[in-house]
């Protein structure tokens, strides 16, 4: 797991970016991971940018959302599917059907999150997934104690993830809804490359736990230690737990130039 510490958000989607450029000059045809949530948009920004620049096309690359809740009609302007159309998707020149989410209103839930894994495995599996994290460590929808094995599948939400989201919901907590579907743990765990990003002073806990505590479902992102290629992109803020942050900027000042992250 290598750990960088941005000056800001600004930053972090510029390394977002580079990486999501590098890997479809290499890939054209690249599968990308999507992540909702307010960590990555200043990625999807920046990436919109540089699309309607000329210098990176989604046009031959393929998308799958992480997750969706369960309950909201088709449409709906904060499902994740219309989220991360509005945020990302058509702001860029992805071919039409090119990226896939999670069917929250599909009449056979457990039927739909087994095709949604398949579908991710007929595409080649995921190159490069974009990442946020909840306060509690959750990742995707992955609450804490989930499986960390997990597929797709259903979950009920916390009650500090619905106050947490009820701001794009009027502030009504009510009104978010207590399940969801999502890619599971070990879904995640799949992708070739995880970019994890987190700013802020509410999530200092989580990424400690994330990068320093000992793995368990009670902080489910702790799975991606695990992992054997994960990039934890954090402002100064997010980072203030950390126990080794004096090592990672040292390890980062005298990393390779030909590594990349
Ligand atoms: C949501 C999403 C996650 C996201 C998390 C953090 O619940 N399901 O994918 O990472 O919240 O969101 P934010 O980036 O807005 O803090």
């Amino acid at each position: 797991m290598e750990v960088i510490v941005e000056s800001g958000a600004h930053a972090i989607a510029v390394r977002v970016a580079d990486a999501v450029c590098e890997l479809l000059r290499r890939k054209p045809d690249a599968v990308l991971g999507l992540a909702t949530g307010g960590s990555p948009l200043p990625s999807y920004d920046e990436l919109a940018e540089r699309c309607a620049a000329g210098l990176v096309s989604f046009a031959r690359a393929r998308g799958f959302t992480l997750d969706e809740y369960v309950g909201l009609p088709p449409g709906h302007p904060e499902s994740y599917r219309a989220v991360i159309d509005r945020e990302f998707v058509s702001r860029v020149d992805f071919g039409p059907g090119a990226v896939a989410a999670p069917d929250g209103s599909a009449p056979d839930i457990p039927a739909a999150c087994r095709a949604y894994d398949d579908a991710i495995s007929a595409a080649g599996g995921v190159d490069l997934q974009i990442l946020g994290i909840g306060a509690d460590g959750h990742i995707a929808f992955n609450e804490p104690g989930s499986s960390l094995s997990s597929r797709t599948r259903i979950k009920s939400l916390t009650r500090q993830t619905r106050v947490d989201n009820s701001r794009f919901f009027g502030g009504d907590v009510d009104a978010v809804p207590a399940h969801c579907l999502t890619q599971g743990l070990g879904t995640i765990s799949e992708a070739r490359h995880i970019i994890l990003v987190a700013t802020g002073a509410n999530k200092a806990e989580a990424v400690r736990q994330l990068v320093e505590g000992p793995i368990s479902a009670r902080w489910p992102a702790t799975v991606l230690q695990l992992h054997q290629h994960v990039t934890v992109l954090v402002d100064e803020a997010a980072a203030t737990g950390l126990e080794l942050l004096d090592y990672y900027r040292e390890t980062l000042r005298l990393k390779p130039d030909w590594q990349g992250i």
